[in-house]
């Protein structure tokens, strides 16, 4: 009888310490999590907005976006007619123009380097274009397409194409 009496007493202790012991990890786990969920003000500086209605035929901007530089090109005729006549097999990272772009006219790329992430020269009018009159990476020298694909050099693939919509005609919201 006593050794019953005990049994229970013990199946009660272990139980409260079961009990407090999921409570006390519930309580830990909570405020880790919330930490883990971004706030909103962080979401709200994940997007960049971008009014493109002065861009230019054959002008670029450079805007930032999460840090990393972002170009966006309204490309001219003959550009948008040299990104679409490529061979896949010229290309180290064959991806189609197609596939890149949202409306041909309109090419936006993340501006860093797929070698060691320099950011590429071909922005200004006056800005060596590479071989292959995109983008040149003087650093260990790459070369980039009119579609910011990598054809010659170390860097191994294409520009990355970040997230982006249109809002209308003329805003591009990055992210
Ligand atoms: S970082 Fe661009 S070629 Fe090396």
């Amino acid at each position: 009888m006593a050794e019953n009496s005990n049994n229970k007493r013990r199946d009660f202790l272990q139980l409260s310490t079961v009990t407090i012991g999921a409570v006390g990890t519930a309580a830990f786990i909570w405020p880790f999590l919330k930490s883990m969920n971004p706030a909103e003000d962080t979401i709200a500086l994940g997007t960049t907005e971008v009014d493109v209605s002065q861009i230019e035929e054959g002008q670029s901007i450079t805007v930032k976006w999460r840090g990393k530089p972002v170009f966006i090109r309204k490309r001219t005729k003959d550009e948008i007619d040299e990104a679409k006549t490529v061979n896949m097999s010229d290309l180290k990272d064959p991806e189609e123009d197609v596939d890149r772009v949202k409306k041909d006219e309109w090419l936006v790329l993340v501006g860093v380097c797929t070698h060691l992430g320099c950011v590429p020269l071909g922005q200004k009018l006056t800005d060596s274009k590479g071989e292959y009159n995109g983008w040149y990476c003087p650093c260990h020298g790459s070369h980039y397409d009119t579609s910011g694909r990598i054809r010659k050099g170390p860097a191994p693939e294409n520009l990355a194409v970040p997230p982006y919509s249109f809002l209308n005609d003329t805003t591009i919201k990055i992210g």
